[in-house]
């Protein structure tokens, strides 16, 4: 069976690779790799496709940068004649990215069975464009793999049947244990002069956060205070990167003492989370990966889509306001115990591989 599999930002690619590396291994599935090209800077896409082990895409769109239906717009527009080419007897779109939503709905039209993989979470923002992605996605999709029970639960209560959804796990971790032997030889605490287990990590990109200035010159100064307490490292987002020179915020990073980084491809981002003490973010990811390392995670976020990380994990929900506080509260205490919810364990994408035998067989 041909399957397409699409990748488009960063978040994307450590959710597709466990996957293309397991239909590639199976004798049933011809996976065809396809990259939209939301991201295209090398730091942002290529370095991260070398680090994961996957190949040079089967199609490359590139698409690029725009406004939002810009965005989803040419994906779908480019993603239809590469669908309508080589009709595949599925499409498997991963996670809540501009480019996960486009193709779903093309596929959707041309009759193209759809899967939806890290299907059913939800913070119920509809304010945050990955949410809106997330609700289209799923009810366009005819398969739902989620990474955990409260995925279950938010698809049944929109009355998607359970035959339809496959709790799978979350497929992140199983590109993190395929590369965690090279984690500590890469030492990225060392190439930026950190000690291990004595600093922070910073990443935050969501336009809730950075777009507006009272908004984010308000977290720089409480980002500036934080690293009176500790080291910290801020691998920077092109977003964040553009807002931070368009408010004039660099001189309240820098002058306090934060590092300010490009955004580093997996290998070394997975190795500099590894020794850190804290991480203070914005991402989705983030926020599973600390539990898993069992990592104090402060999310910088009214709500979250990955409960299971706070409920379970290391994982916390943060205000400007509270940040200080709760670093300090965090540094103080012993670090946490790596958590591992169920079916976070490294194996999903198999598990991936034996629903989509079933269901082709079906
Ligand atoms: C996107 C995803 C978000 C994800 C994030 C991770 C959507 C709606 N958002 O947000 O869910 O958490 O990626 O990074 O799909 N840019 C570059 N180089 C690149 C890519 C982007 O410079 O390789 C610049 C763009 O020109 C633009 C900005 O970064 O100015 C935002 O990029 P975009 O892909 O639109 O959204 P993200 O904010 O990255």
């Amino acid at each position: 069976a041909i399957v397409h599999l699409i990748a488009a930002a960063r978040p994307n690619f450590m959710k597709v690779a466990p996957l293309w590396h397991a239909l590639t291994a199976a004798q049933d599935f011809e996976p065809v790799l396809i990259h939209t090209g939301q991201h295209y800077d090398a730091n942002m896409s290529d370095d991260i496709f070398e680090d994961l082990g996957l190949p040079r895409p089967n199609h490359h769109m590139g698409v690029g940068s725009g406004t939002h239906a810009e965005q989803t717009g040419s994906v779908m527009i480019a993603y239809e004649k590469i669908a309508m080419e080589q009709r595949p007897d599925w499409l498997i779109v991963v996670g809540d990215v501009n480019s996960t939503a486009a193709c779903a709905m093309v596929g959707a039209k041309l009759h193209i069975p759809v899967v939806h993989l890290e299907a059913g979470l939800r913070s119920g923002d509809r304010e945050m464009p990955e949410e809106i992605n997330r609700l289209v996605t799923d009810v366009l999709s005819n398969v739902m793999w989620t990474p955990s029970p409260d995925g279950d639960e938010n698809l049944a209560a929109e009355g998607i049947p359970a035959s339809r959804v496959s709790r799978v796990g979350n497929i992140m971790l199983d590109s993190l244990e395929r590369i965690r032997p090279k984690l500590d030889a890469e030492n990225s605490a060392g190439t930026f002069g950190l000690t291990p287990g004595r600093y922070g990590i910073i990443t935050m990109h969501r336009p809730s956060n950075v777009d507006e200035k009272e908004k984010f010159t308000k977290i720089c100064g409480e980002l500036a205070k934080a690293a009176k307490h500790l080291p910290l490292i801020f691998p920077m987002h092109p977003r964040t990167r553009g807002r931070m020179e368009e408010f004039g915020l660099e001189t309240t990073l820098t002058d306090a003492g934060i590092q300010i980084v490009p955004p580093q491809s997996y290998l070394p981002f997975m190795s500099l989370m590894k020794d850190s003490q804290l991480v203070i973010t914005d991402s989705g990811g983030l926020q599973e990966e600390t539990t898993y390392l069992g990592i104090p995670c402060l999310t910088l976020r009214d709500n979250t889509e990955r409960p299971i990380t706070i409920e379970q994990g290391t994982n916390r929900l943060i205000t400007p306001d509270t940040l200080l506080d709760e670093l300090e509260t965090a540094i103080a205490a012993d670090a946490p115990a790596p958590r591992k919810p169920e079916f976070w364990d490294g194996r999903t994408a198999s598990r991936c591989v034996d629903d989509l035998r079933a269901r082709t067989k079906a």
